[in-house]
């Protein structure tokens, strides 16, 4: 049976003036990486505070670990790791300073401290810099940091709020490169809120898309792309060109239509059936020997749940 690391079951948080969070399902498995994807205001920074028990939820509940995150938060916060708005970083300290104090408060034992600042900052190219202090780092090299912390005591889930942002794209792929590596390696739950979706396609198992509080989808990357609505239709097989593709050009509610390496991509009008294109190529004798409808990518199926939600409000 897989284990499942994170769960909630109608989880709700009301503010004065918002229901941040709505009625929201989740069960991640652990080992995963999950993205939780939405626009600004959507409740993913609420969620996540929920998740920590920094917050009581106004209805539902949740669980970390095993543990139910009113009822034992303190055992909820010893067994994650957590990275926030905020980094928690102490600028005045220097790197190694900052380890030590985190994983001492941590409970951990001098000797493992040290090896454990090693082996965190050595593959993100920090080692050489830890005696350094924090106030004069650069952004990036405070985020990798902060990452750095919320692992340091080995905590089997993570939390991360937008750990990118505020990065230039070269550092923040570096970032998510870095993670990535983490997290293979050490085979911890991740929990993060990001509005790169580009990232997520690359880093994320699993993506949650949420607005206004509620959970539109969930899936892996590539589920979530080729799920109903794509506007795009890609078909390979042979003799696709000439006659084909006129025909298809020709074909009502068909934008946009070219050749790639042999296959046909087709933009879409959303309300275009697949099987109609399909006997199209076939009647002009095109063979088909693969059809993919969908999203061409995460942000754009994102975009597409987005819009699709609109409709129902
Ligand atoms: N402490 C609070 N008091 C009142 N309202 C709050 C509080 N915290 C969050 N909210 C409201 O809850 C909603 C969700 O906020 P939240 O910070 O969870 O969104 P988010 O998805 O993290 O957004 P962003 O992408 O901008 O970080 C917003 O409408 C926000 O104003
Ligand atoms: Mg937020």
């Amino acid at each position: 049976m897989t284990e499942i690391a994170i769960s909630t079951h109608s989880l709700t948080r009301d503010f004065p003036s918002v229901r941040a969070v709505d009625s929201l399902d989740l069960e991640i498995p652990a080992g995963v990486v999950f993205g939780f994807l939405g626009p600004n205001g959507s409740g993913k920074t609420t969620t996540v505070r929920l998740l920590l028990g920094l917050l009581e939820p106004t209805s539902g509940r949740a669980e970390v670990l095993g543990h139910d995150v009113s009822l034992e938060p303190q055992a909820v916060r010893a067994a994650t790791g957590a990275l926030m708005e905020h980094s928690g970083l102490y600028e005045r300290l220097t790197a190694q300073e900052n380890l030590e104090f985190f994983g001492r408060a941590a409970g951990m034992s001098r000797v493992d401290v040290k090896a454990r600042i090693q082996e965190l900052l050595d593959p993100l190219d920090l080692l050489e810099r830890r005696g350094e202090q924090v106030g004069t780092w650069s952004r990036g090299m405070k985020q990798k940091l902060a990452v750095a912390r919320s692992l340091m005591h080995r905590p089997r889930v993570v939390f991360l709020d937008e750990p990118t942002a505020g990065l230039d794209p070269v550092a923040a792929a570096g970032l998510r490169d870095d993670l990535a590596r983490l997290v293979a390696e050490e085979g911890v739950t991740v929990f993060v809120n990001t509005h790169h979706l580009a990232d997520a396609e690359r880093l994320c198992h699993q993506v949650g898309v949420v607005r206004d509080g509620r959970l539109l989808a969930v899936g892996r990357p590539d589920e979530l792309r080729t799920a109903t609505g794509g506007r795009r239709l890609e078909i390979a097989g042979h003799g696709l060109g000439g006659d084909v593709l006129s025909a298809v050009r020709d074909a009502t509610g068909v934008l946009e239509v070219r050749l790639e390496n042999s296959r046909l991509v087709l933009d879409l009008d959303q309300d275009v059936r697949t099987p109609d294109i399909v006997r199209i190529v076939i009647d002009r004798g095109g063979e088909i020997e693969e059809v993919r409808r969908g999203a061409e990518t995460l942000e754009e199926a994102f975009m597409n749940l987005l819009e699709a939600s609109d409709d129902d409000i």
